[in-house]
């Protein structure tokens, strides 16, 4: 085979269409090492700016998949349905969604990842239960999903190693924010991860990625029709995530939510969205039952213990509770007109939930617990917020990019709904 990095980098730079071969052998020659990382990150800055037809995404998507193992969940006895958010703030959805579309009949292959930046991640979250364990071999993960049908832990490293490479470095290129990259990196993962099905729930708004609807609703389509292309059932939401989902950000305080909800509680925007997702995921393989139901009988509950003490976690042990907590109060009378997911986000990671560097550790106690949501009328003095922080830095620093997080005036904002589009494939 006669292709050089430097002439597929050209081709993409000047504008032209890569053959299947390039692409195929540049991103084998990558995650071999035979390509360096700046010729990697110089392809990549051409992608950001020339983009890729479909043909490309659709090849270079597959090279991904092929760069690893794909999963064989055949030996699963129920049908598999997996769901991904591209993240937010608060978003805790796939921790009660999970146990709640097992105890359906559904099994849910979770492989998830840990929180970057202002976002969470489900790992980090889940890590807060004393005991458990995220990282699983492929055999137990397998194992546990046909056993208990739920199972929630990070991918191995054989799971399309080329995105785990190429991740990396877009991470540090700028070249994160370029939707077939996106749309590759997450399609490469789900499909090798072996789901016969996939709901995704795509998040625009000010703690989103994408912030622009229109970019999601690109996002979105991209990402149906690749998998779609690969045998995968694919189904996407596209939600709002201008102001943070239900009243916590931070690792520990979305467990204690999570479980909320799984008793039959918990905050109604929360629970809206885990049972419109349930009904995505349980309506694409074709099973009758209503998640609802499974919420309030306490069988997704009991589904959750279930996969807790599997992965050797400890159902009833007590949640790690900050060294400090601080109230935020109202300085005036008003409405609330504003909760911006962005500031929250932010503040939560300050208080040291979440992480600047991925090695960094972060605290399960630490984030945000919100008393009020947009259109509550408030008095003078009442709690709006609480900070919760492990040392007075981060509660000095989270206070600082709390801030703006709420605004208090007199004009109650416009109810809008969470969610907002469907998009199916052909
Ligand atoms: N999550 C991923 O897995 N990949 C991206 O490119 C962005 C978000």
């Amino acid at each position: 085979m006669s292709v050089s990095a430097v002439e597929v980098i050209r081709a993409k730079r000047d504008g032209s269409e890569l053959t299947e071969e390039q692409i195929r052998w540049f991103l084998d020659a990558y995650t071999r090492g035979a390509v360096a990382d700046e010729q990697a990150s110089a392809l990549l800055m051409a992608v950001f700016f020339r983009g890729m037809t479909p043909a490309e995404l659709s090849v270079w998507t597959d090279a991904m998949i092929r760069s690893g193992r794909r999963l064989d969940l055949s030996s699963v006895p129920m049908p598999t349905v997996d769901k991904h958010s591209t993240g937010g703030v608060g978003d805790k959805i796939s921790l009660p969604l999970c146990p709640l579309v097992a105890a359906c009949g559904v099994a849910v292959p979770q492989l998830s990842g840990r929180g970057l930046g202002h976002t969470g991640g489900t790992l980090d979250k889940l890590e807060s239960i004393p005991g458990i364990r995220t990282a699983l071999s492929g055999d137990e993960f397998v194992a546990q999903l046909a056993e208990v049908g739920a199972v929630i832990c990070a991918a191995g490293p054989d799971l399309a190693p080329a995105d785990r490479k190429l991740y990396a470095l877009r991470d540090v290129t700028g070249t994160v924010e370029s939707i077939p990259l996106i749309a590759s990196s997450i399609m490469s993962k789900k499909i090798a991860e072996g789901t016969s099905g996939l709901v995704l729930d795509v998040k625009f708004g000010s703690g989103a990625f994408m912030r622009e609807v229109d970019r999601a609703r690109e996002l979105a389509r991209t990402m149906v029709g690749l998998g779609d292309a690969h045998g995968v059932r694919t189904v996407a939401l596209l939600t709002d995530m201008d102001t943070p989902l239900g009243r916590t950000a931070g690792n520990g305080l979305e467990i204690r939510e999570t479980l909320e909800v799984l008793e039959g509680g918990g905050p109604a925007d929360v629970v809206e969205i885990t049972l419109a997702l349930a009904r995505e995921m349980l309506g694409l393989v074709g099973v009758d039952a209503d998640p609802a139901e499974a919420l309030r009988d306490g069988r997704a509950m009991d589904r959750w213990r279930t996969m807790v003490r599997a992965q050797g976690g400890d159902p009833d042990a007590r949640l790690p509770v900050a060294r400090h907590i601080e109230q935020v109060r109202a300085e005036r009378d008003g409405v609330v007109e504003r909760v911006d997911a962005l500031a929250v986000g932010i503040a939560a990671w300050r208080l040291g939930a979440g992480r600047a560097r991925k090695e960094d550790p972060v605290s399960a106690a630490a984030g945000v617990v919100l008393h009020v949501v947009q259109g509550d009328r408030v008095r003078a003095g009442q709690t709006l917020a609480e900070l919760h922080a492990d040392d007075a830095a981060h509660l000095e620093s989270g206070r600082e990019a709390f801030r703006s997080a709420i605004r208090v005036g007199d004009t109650a904002p416009q109810a809008s709904p969470l969610v907002l589009e469907r998009i199916a494939g052909a």
